[in-house]
């Protein structure tokens, strides 16, 4: 989710009614993707990066999170939605923590779409400690034994699906950190559009241009 402060300034106003705006958009993704039946739906909401952002648009973004997790519980139950968040949660906050654990067991027995929101990750952090969390469970054969396939169960993903499709709005041509080993075989697809304006319809244009990609994973047809 890309293109909140750049779409406030060219309105005159502050970074953080970017982010404020944004999170219509969350709610217009999210309802979209659970009526067209996607499974999961993630969100690249702060980077491992993002904490070195002025202080007080950190705060704005950990209390605009803090409302949501806090607000949201309703609507989540109501539309069958398992709700998750991966990343460096120590960084987060014990009232963070709290409040996002207590939403995650709430949901925990959906079987709609899962919703992962992905706070204060980087993956090549998450390739880090998938490796480190392996060497602690397993012997040296077991470590050097591992399979590709047997690490994705050390990674913060763990049992979740590679991704099909990755959106990035707002123009910029890059995947920042997002889920390097995950992405592997990912379609992307990039707007312009910035991410407080990527509604409903921007988001079916995206599935739609998904739809039509030729899915070779290296193979020839
Ligand atoms: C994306 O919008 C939201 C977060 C990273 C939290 P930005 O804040 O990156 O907006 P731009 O890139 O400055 O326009
Ligand atoms: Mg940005």
């Amino acid at each position: 989710m890309d293109g909140n402060g750049r779409w406030a300034q060219s309105r005159g106003l502050e970074r953080v009614d970017g982010h404020r705006e944004g999170v219509q958009s969350v709610t217009a993704c999210l309802e979209t993707a659970a009526r067209e039946g996607v499974k999961y739906l993630s969100l690249y909401a702060f980077s491992e990066e993002n904490w070195n952002r002025p202080k007080d648009e950190v705060s704005t973004l950990m209390s605009l999170m803090m409302r949501q997790v806090e607000c949201q519980a309703e609507k989540l139950m109501k539309n069958h939605i398992r709700f998750r968040v991966l990343g460096n949660r120590e960084r987060l906050g014990l009232a963070l923590n709290a409040a996002i654990d207590g939403l995650e067991k709430m949901t925990a027995g959906n079987d709609g779409t899962t919703l992962i929101v992905f706070l204060s990750y980087s993956g090549k952090w998450d390739i880090l400690q998938a490796m480190k969390k392996a060497a602690r469970e397993l012997s040296d054969q077991e470590f050097q034994d591992l399979e590709i396939t047997d690490f994705d169960r050390y990674l913060v993903t763990a049992g979740i699906p590679d991704p099909d499709l990755l959106i990035r709005t707002s123009g910029e041509l890059r995947i920042s950190n997002y889920l390097l080993w995950q992405s592997a075989y990912t379609e992307f697809y990039f707007t312009d559009v910035m991410w407080p304006d990527f509604r409903e319809e921007q988001f079916r244009e995206a599935l739609a241009a998904y739809a039509s990609r030729d899915r070779r994973y290296g193979k020839v047809k």
